[in-house]
């Protein structure tokens, strides 16, 4: 293993140590439906387009892992994901609140007994292959990048490929007051890459068949 696998190995245990002692508390999917009338603004309207720092699709959250989501929310909360607008949102959720909402959107538009695929249902061109094996993406994210081998890590198959490639180049933004993402083991693996290769690489992952959804809500419900 080179050097770098090893120190980005070493950061992603020292990551799931702190989250494991951040997960006492049990998130209820009910109490969560009850909780989101902040969100579905946005992450309850297909296409939904942010404009901060560029014009991007909102992240699909429905689907996503209720351990990540929990993990996401903290790091805007505590400003280690640059975002004014989820910072605000972020702030102004309790962990218990976070809990919830995690609960219901970990379930949000999933179809009992669907499996997924267990590996990648697009085989990548030779260039996006050789980048995915240069950082050993599936590690991490799973062969067919919706089973993390840990549920604090994002599902990323099927999720929105402008939202993938943004949130890759946070990881490598430095010294910028509104834009970055202090993830270190995200930040070794973007960092090795040019920004077409991320391009690249978030269009492939973005192919794949996923359990991401953005599901339409109605104020109305
Ligand atoms: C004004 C629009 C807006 C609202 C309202 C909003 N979000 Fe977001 N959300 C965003 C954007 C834009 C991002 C991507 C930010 C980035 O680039 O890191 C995001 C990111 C996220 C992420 C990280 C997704 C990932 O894949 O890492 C989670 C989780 C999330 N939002 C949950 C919520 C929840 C829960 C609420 C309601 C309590 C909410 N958001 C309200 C726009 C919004
Ligand atoms: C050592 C484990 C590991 C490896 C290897 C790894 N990742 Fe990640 N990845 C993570 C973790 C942990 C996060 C969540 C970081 C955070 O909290 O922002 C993440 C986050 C991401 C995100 C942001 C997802 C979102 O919803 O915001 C993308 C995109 C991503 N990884 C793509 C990749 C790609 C592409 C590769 C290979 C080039 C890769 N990762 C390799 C662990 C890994």
């Amino acid at each position: 293993m080179n050097k770098l696998l090893t120190t980005v190995f070493a950061l992603a245990v020292a990551c799931v140590t702190v989250a494991s002692h951040a997960q006492e508390i049990k998130g209820d999917a009910k109490a969560g439906q009850k909780k989101i009338d902040m969100c579905i603004g946005c992450h309850g309207i297909v296409g939904y387009q942010a404009s901060f720092p560029e014009v991007y699709k909102v992240p699909k959250i429905s689907g996503q892992g209720a351990k990540y989501i929990v993990a996401a929310l903290n790091a805007y909360k505590k400003g280690e994901r640059k975002h004014p607008t989820m910072r605000g949102i972020a702030d102004s959720l309790s962990d218990q609140d976070m809990a919830d909402v995690a609960a219901y959107y970990s379930v949000h538009g999933v179809v009992e007994g669907a499996a997924l695929p267990a590996t990648a249902t697009v085989q990548p061109s030779p260039e996006v292959d050789a980048l995915l094996k240069k950082a050993a993406c599936v590690s991490c994210h799973g062969a067919n990048f919706a089973k993390p081998i840990d549920p604090s890590y994002p599902k990323i198959a099927g999720q929105n490929a402008d939202y993938l490639y943004v949130a890759l180049k946070a990881y490598k933004t430095e010294n910028n007051p509104n834009v970055g993402r202090s993830n270190g083991v995200m930040g070794a693996i973007a960092k090795q890459f040019s920004n077409a290769e991320l391009k690249a690489l978030a269009k492939y992952v973005s192919s794949l068949e996923g359990d991401l959804k953005t599901v339409p809500e109605s104020k109305f419900r």
